[in-house]
């Protein structure tokens, strides 16, 4: 397959969108970029033999359900909501995860899901009678653990489930044969936005110790933050290595990117509000930080913005929350800003629109659809105070 796309430029793919087709501010997903990716991933799926789920904490736009589910293999759920909503609008397997689950959830939970996969073996102990007596009710679900590998490739703390101290995942040092008997499965979740290296350099910490164990499970699931649809990924590395996972231990290979699904696919429109000076040019934008793009604060990273110049005049681009820090970075665009005039942020369907919250009633953005190739558009959800009240009471 020709994986020569815009995805080696994304700008490409929204520079001929016209941003004030759609209400501000809004995300607007172009379905053409979504199937780009999932051919990618499909194409790893069947070369490898793995099963590829959505992640679907990165990426839940249900109105794509069923082009994801045309060439994905199911979802990956982060609890009871995310498994019904993956169980109602995807086909496919559920494979659940939570850090800690709830025994009021657990039966529901074990309904929708296809794999239970616990955190510890405390957990594990406490909710297997349920999963135990749910099988024997003729349910199907299989169950698993997270293991942490205590190796670590994460740049930061905060984005390293195998550093110190953390929570996610059982140390593998930790284990003994007796914590993993009878379980189908186990899984593994250390990467972030990272290429198949620091993959392989995990599964050669781990495998040594998780071999013998696997032989009498039934799968590994190697987790997310695999960057897979990035032009510079390695498939064949990661193809190679799920083959030899699946033939060297006899166990079914499940990969849960989210991020990989819908890179390079959105964007948040937004509109410039106020240009006042204060030691440098600012722009008060309908796009908050701290409302829409929450990860621009807490990762923290700096969002390209569209039409960004080498030079011109900076603006420190801001939202119009009370929060001091409700900054989005400083941009140069090419030509200087004028109020009313419409912007957009790069690759926002990531995360961004999972993460949106009403903190000083700021409106939620829109949600769109576009297809680059016949330039179609549909204004698919608008939200209004009736959003903003009634999370509240
Ligand atoms: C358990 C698990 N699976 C999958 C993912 C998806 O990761 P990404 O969107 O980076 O591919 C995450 C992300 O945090 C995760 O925690």
């Amino acid at each position: 397959m020709n994986y020569e796309s815009p995805m080696t430029d994304p700008v490409n793919t929204f520079k001929t969108f016209d941003l004030t087709r759609v209400p501000s501010p809004c995300f607007v997903v172009d379905e053409v970029a979504i199937e780009r990716n999932l051919k990618i991933l499909a194409d790893v799926q069947a070369r490898s033999g793995a099963h590829v789920f959505l992640a679907l904490k990165a990426f839940s736009m249900f109105a794509l359900a069923p082009l994801i589910s045309r060439y994905l293999s199911g979802v990956c759920a982060s609890g009871l909501y995310e498994a019904k909503l993956g169980r109602e609008y995807f086909s496919g397997e559920v494979a659940t995860f939570s850090a800690g689950y709830k025994a009021a959830d657990m039966p529901e939970i074990l309904a929708l899901s296809d794999h239970v996969i616990f955190n510890s073996p405390g957990q594990l102990a406490r909710f297997r009678p349920m999963a135990d007596k749910a099988r024997k009710a003729g349910g199907k679900v299989e169950i698993g653990l997270r293991i942490n590998p205590e190796h670590s490739e994460g740049w930061t703390e905060k984005y390293d489930p195998a550093a110190p101290c953390s929570r996610l995942g059982t140390p593998i040092s930790q284990l003994s044969e007796g914590d993993v008997a009878g379980l189908d499965g186990l899984h593994m979740h250390t990467l972030c936005e990272q290429g198949f290296e620091p993959l392989a350099r995990t599964w050669a910490a781990v495998e040594h110790q998780v071999g013998p164990w696997l032989k009498r499970m039934k799968w590994i699931n190697l987790g997310g933050g695999h960057h897979i649809t990035q032009p510079d990924y390695d498939r064949d590395g990661l193809i190679a290595l799920v083959r030899r996972i699946r033939a060297d231990h006899g166990v079914e290979v499940y990969l849960e990117p989210g991020e990989a699904v819908a890179l390079h696919a959105g964007i948040l429109v937004g509109e410039v509000l106020d240009l006042p000076e204060n030691g440098m040019p600012l722009a008060i934008t309908d796009i908050s930080a701290t409302c829409h793009m929450p990860d621009v604060l807490e990762a923290p990273y700096r969002p390209a913005l569209l039409g960004e110049a080498d030079t011109g005049t900076t603006y420190r681009i801001g939202g119009p929350s009370c929060l001091a820090g409700d900054v989005i970075g400083d941009y140069t665009p090419a030509a200087p800003f004028s109020v009313g005039q419409r912007i957009a942020f790069l690759d926002q369907a990531i995360y961004s629109m999972v993460k949106t919250n009403t903190f000083n009633g700021v409106p939620l953005p829109a949600i769109a659809l576009w297809n680059s190739d016949t330039d179609k558009l549909r204004i698919l959800r608008e939200f209004g105070y009736e959003d903003f009240r009634n999370r509240l009471s």
